[in-house]
């Protein structure tokens, strides 16, 4: 059987919500699960996760109807809230937190007449500029969500744009706005901070933090390591040699003839290419491991294959190859493909197996 496969490693999400919790230890947690956990598998990390964390956070009902149908029970918050009457009673019925960030969804809110309450999480436009009410506006939807007998209790919630980015003056601009606004309203718990602002703005932390690509042993930022950070890769995606071959001086590989030995080169065929995920722009010269050896690609990656160079390594058939996880991280990976880790994560495809460690 082919057996390129992603692990996934049960002890390094759970040390990584430790970590979330270290650095923010007054704060309620929301562990982001929109996307299928940023690929990792939404229900099973709802499922290692959902006793370690308040709440679990997706992006759309759809995303938190299936995780209830398979028996999450904890607190889901649906961050971009809903769009019509029928996703409102399924909301409700499924008791999710609803971020509400346009005045239509006040209306529909207002319309409800069920009997069920649930947490609204008020989301401010502090500089994003991408959701949320402007902070003139504010005040007015608060005043029109809190007489509504569907509000449990209000939060104000708000999404950082250059968190990542500690040179930037983003960050406390936004900041700056979130105060001066909170000045204006009655006391309410607040839900600012991502991955890098928990690791980075300790001042955006507030009663609730929402934790993603740190959840999953990823560095939010540039210049600092995962390890620097002490995050664990929570994923490893691997595969195994299929073929072995030895070429000469000159010889090309690969779809193109990109790629020409310029010394007789011992190559390694390994399965797994871009109709697994794996992004078929990459450069020849990424690195992977195999038994622990780095080496790196060669040749165009095809939709099944890619082409490795063995000449100063010991390996051979059947050996397993690391694409990218435990002993590569996939932000040292993700730079050769233009591209950051949630990306690489979320593009792996279901035919590549799943397994759980
Ligand atoms: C509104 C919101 N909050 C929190 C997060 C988590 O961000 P990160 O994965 O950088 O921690 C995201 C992710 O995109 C988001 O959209």
């Amino acid at each position: 059987m082919r057996d390129a496969h992603l692990t996934i490693n049960r002890a390094a999400l759970l040390h990584n919500v430790a970590q979330v919790k270290h650095h923010a230890p007054q704060a309620k947690v929301m562990a982001m699960v929109k996307a299928d956990a940023y690929g990792h598998g939404a229900l099973l990390v709802s499922q290692i996760l959902q006793h370690h964390v308040d709440a679990l956070g997706v992006a759309f009902l759809a995303e938190g109807l299936a995780l209830r149908q398979a028996g999450i029970t904890c607190p889901i918050a649906v961050l971009q809230g809903v769009f019509n009457t029928t996703e409102l009673e399924l909301a409700f019925e499924h008791d999710f937190y609803l971020v509400v960030h346009q005045q239509a969804q006040i209306e529909l809110l207002a319309q409800y007449t069920g009997t069920k309450q649930t947490l609204i999480w008020l989301k401010v436009d502090s500089g994003m500029h991408r959701l949320g009410f402007m902070p003139n506006d504010v005040l007015l939807a608060y005043q029109q969500l809190k007489p509504l007998h569907c509000v449990q209790d209000i939060i104000l919630t708000s999404h950082f744009a250059c968190a990542d980015d500690l040179s930037s003056p983003k960050t406390l601009q936004q900041l700056a706005v979130l105060d001066t606004l909170a000045t204006q309203l009655p006391p309410l718990a607040r839900s600012f901070a991502n991955s890098a602002a928990i690791l980075a703005w300790p001042q955006s932390h507030h009663q609730w933090v929402r934790a993603g690509i740190m959840l999953y042993g990823s560095s939010p930022f540039a210049n600092k390591s995962a390890a620097q950070l002490n995050l664990q890769a929570v994923m490893t995606l691997n595969t195994q040699i299929i073929a072995l071959r030895t070429i000469k001086t000159g010889d090309s590989v690969g779809y193109g003839s990109t790629w020409q030995a310029t010394r007789p080169t011992r190559l390694g065929v390994i399965a797994i290419g871009y109709g697994d995920g794996y992004p078929r722009h990459i450069l020849a010269n990424t690195p992977v491991l195999v038994n622990g050896q780095t080496t790196v690609i060669v040749g165009r990656v095809s939709m099944d294959m890619i082409t490795i160079d063995l000449t100063d390594i010991e390996a051979q058939l059947g050996d397993s190859v690391t694409l990218w996880g435990d002993g590569l991280s996939a932000d040292t990976i993700a730079p050769y493909a233009n591209s950051i880790g949630y990306e690489l994560f979320c593009q792996v495809t279901p035919r590549v197996r799943r397994l759980v460690n």
